[in-house]
């Protein structure tokens, strides 16, 4: 790849001012690869024509990337908008993700190859085959149907990163059942309160799983919340870390007797592409977690087109999504997209920096991996151990970078492309949603990069940057991201909350989806985006409520009133500092009090809320209807004034 502008000391100076308008003022641009180009899914003669028949025929251009796929009975009519803003997409069609992602693959060359490899934080290896896959989720799919699921039944999934996840998800889709996966660092109240939105009959989970040399004692939680999951009728545990657990509780069972003598063969059932796949729960500006749902089939075909083109997939390729499928980026980037695609996807049960910063680049180096996407945080964590380790491996398989779930400031771009990529492997910042359930604005490989961007809208998507009337912004200056077009792959509502659907996302700015980002974009149309709008935290990537955090603290019996803000960090990018005024009459020591609040935080959240610190107040800023100000606070901690903060303030 060549690189147009002069790298010399512009790393450091950038590394002093990480603001907004240091970001714009990035001016290195990297031109794709000639034999990246050459070789490309698509070519940037494609790729023009494709954003434009994605603007002049939404409809045509999703229609095709739909005929790629598998379907049962094919749709009247490509989008009904006449329910806005419950869009359908591939009105009456028939199809079943799983059908997509293992069955039809069994019926051709792909049956032997390699779907999945999996290396657990032990370094034991395991692979599966498509038939492998396929047969183990038909069985999971038989002994569903044999507790009693049927098509619309939720089944929370409470499973580390081990095959296990993967194949209880597609059972789940096989049987018609809406699986609800809950990421397993999420604490017993968090996982007690989505089994039982959901009212999930079963649970699958796992004795215990290993994470940073240590086991995390899974089933454990999972009896804590099970205390009080009314709706649960069977949870049933896979044994995997291998330690002693309670099954005195008649609804427990092993998965390995359930799996006893269960058939091979499972008939998928037939979905409606509309019928939903999952609830994925995520955070919003309540205390209480959104919903998520995503359908079968507009979902499959955005996750597979955008897959595809995005991270121009072969069929040689080994892909490394290293992320967990507790997450939308694992469901949709470890498990659906690349088997629909019959690709061989990685997955890796542990901590990225176990038992040394080595592990990643040993794992790329052992199976020859040639695509890796992980978030900003693992890359900023790793950058700080240095390039020497890295030069000790044979990353020469390597052909494309990704990265997610957070902005990525350039100087971690360009130490990856640097380093990791050795120059060659461009990198793919994607921009997108649990909402979205897929890339939204991300490059491809032939497109030219600028470190820090996310490139533009992908083809078929129309992300934009307006002023809270909706009026587009000039060239950089700062705006709220929306959608001005359905796409195939959004959510179809909020699990038992349309009403918040339309709220949340559609009505703010009347007509058009709310991302709740804030963004700019530059002259040449890149997108920048800065972070959320709204208050909802990114810490490592991981996504948390200042309200999921408040209302955690004022459970706790010395608390009268709390308040949480985002706050920089250089690797997590934010984490959280939280604000108390304790109850009248609270004697005790102040550093015992803030460990208690950070344990209780944990207890109550799980250990993603990563705390900065906890300052004790007698008062908090308010609006005068009562309201906590949040921004004020930040401006104070960050030594701002309270207009810096935001272009979006007026
Ligand atoms: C942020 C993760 C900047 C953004 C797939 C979004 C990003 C939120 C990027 C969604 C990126 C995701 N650059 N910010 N490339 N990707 N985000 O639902 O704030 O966990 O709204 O989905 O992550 O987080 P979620």
């Amino acid at each position: 790849m060549e690189v147009l502008a002069e790298e010399s000391n512009k790393e450091k100076e950038q590394s002093e001012k990480e603001t907004t308008e240091a970001l714009m003022d990035e001016k290195r641009i990297y031109r794709p690869l000639p034999e990246m180009v050459v070789n490309a899914n698509i070519d940037p003669n494609d790729y023009e024509n494709a954003v434009k028949k994605g603007k002049t025929d939404l409809e045509g251009f999703w229609e095709e990337a739909a005929m790629e796929l598998d379907w049962f009975r094919k749709w009247d009519k490509v989008l009904d908008r006449s329910e806005a803003p419950f869009f359908k997409w591939f009105v009456n069609a028939k199809t079943n993700i799983a059908y997509n992602a293992l069955d039809r693959h069994v019926k051709t060359h792909r049956k032997n190859k390699v779907a999945l490899i999996f290396e657990s934080e032990g370094g034991q290896r395991s692979r599966m085959t498509y038939y492998d896959l396929y047969r183990a989720s038909n069985m999971v799919a038989n002994a569903l149907t044999s507790l009693g699921i049927t098509k619309g039944d939720r089944v929370s999934i409470y499973l580390p990163n081990i095959p296990h996840i993967a194949i209880a998800m597609l059972a789940c889709a096989k049987v018609g059942a809406i699986h609800s996966v809950v990421y397993a660092g999420f604490s017993a109240i968090a996982l007690r309160d989505r089994v039982n939105d959901a009212e999930a009959k079963v649970i699958i989970t796992a004795d215990g799983f290993n994470r940073n040399g240590k086991v995390v004692k899974l089933k454990e939680v999972v009896d804590d919340a099970m205390l009080d999951c009314p709706s649960v009728e069977t949870v049933v545990v896979v044994k995997w870390a291998d330690i002693p657990v309670d099954m005195s509780d008649g609804r427990y069972v092993w998965y390995e007797d359930l799996m006893e003598g269960v058939s091979k063969e499972f008939k998928t059932v037939e979905m409606d592409a509309n019928d939903p796949l999952f609830i994925l729960y995520t955070s919003g500006t309540t205390g209480k977690p959104k919903g998520v749902v995503h359908s079968h089939g507009g979902y499959m075909v955005g996750v597979n087109r955008s897959l595809k083109w995005v991270f121009d997939i072969k069929e040689t390729d080994i892909f490394w999504c290293a992320a967990d499928p507790g997450w939308i980026t694992g469901h949709s980037y470890i498990v659906y997209a690349p088997l629909v695609l019959g690709t061989t996807t990685v997955m890796y049960e542990g901590h990225p920096l176990f038992p040394g910063p080595d592990r990643m680049w040993q794992i790329i180096e052992k199976y020859g991996v040639n695509i890796l996407y992980t978030a900003p945080t693992t890359i900023r964590m790793l950058m700080r151990f240095g390039s020497q380790r890295l030069k000790k491996h044979n990353l020469s398989t390597l052909r494309l970078l990704g990265t997610v779930g957070e902005p990525i400031n350039p100087e971690a771009w360009v130490w990856y492309y640097k380093n990791v990529g050795n120059q060659n492997c461009p990198v793919m910042d994607t921009w997108w949603q649990t909402e979205t359930g897929m890339f939204m604005v991300a490059p491809t490989p032939c497109n030219v990069l600028k470190p820090g961007s996310a490139f533009k809208p992908f083809p078929g998507v129309h992300v934009d940057v307006v002023d809270a009337h909706g009026e587009p912004v000039e060239p950089g200056k700062g705006g709220h991201v929306i959608v001005k077009e359905p796409w195939p792959a959004m959510l179809t509502t909020l699990y038992k909350d349309p009403e918040k659907y339309k709220d949340v996302y559609w009505s703010k700015i009347p007509g058009v989806y709310l991302a709740g980002d804030i963004a700019t974009k530059d002259k040449d149309g890149y997108f920048w985006f800065q972070g959320r709008s709204d208050d909802v935290l990114k810490i490592a990537g991981h996504r948390i409520g200042t309200a999921e955090v408040e209302s955690a603290l004022v459970s706790h019996k010395h608390v009268a009133e709390a308040a949480c803000i985002g706050v920089p960090d250089k690797v997590r990018g934010e984490v959280a500092q939280l604000f108390v005024i304790l109850k009248e009459g609270v004697e005790e020591d102040e550093d015992a009090l803030v460990n208690e609040l950070k344990a209780h935080v944990r207890k109550m959240l799980g250990p993603i809320v990563v705390i900065k610190g906890i300052d004790f107040k007698d008062k908090l800023p308010k609006t005068r209807s009562g309201k906590i100000m949040r921004r004020v606070l930040k401006a104070q901690e960050l030594g701002l004034k309270e207009g810096d903060l935001s272009t979006l303030e007026d």
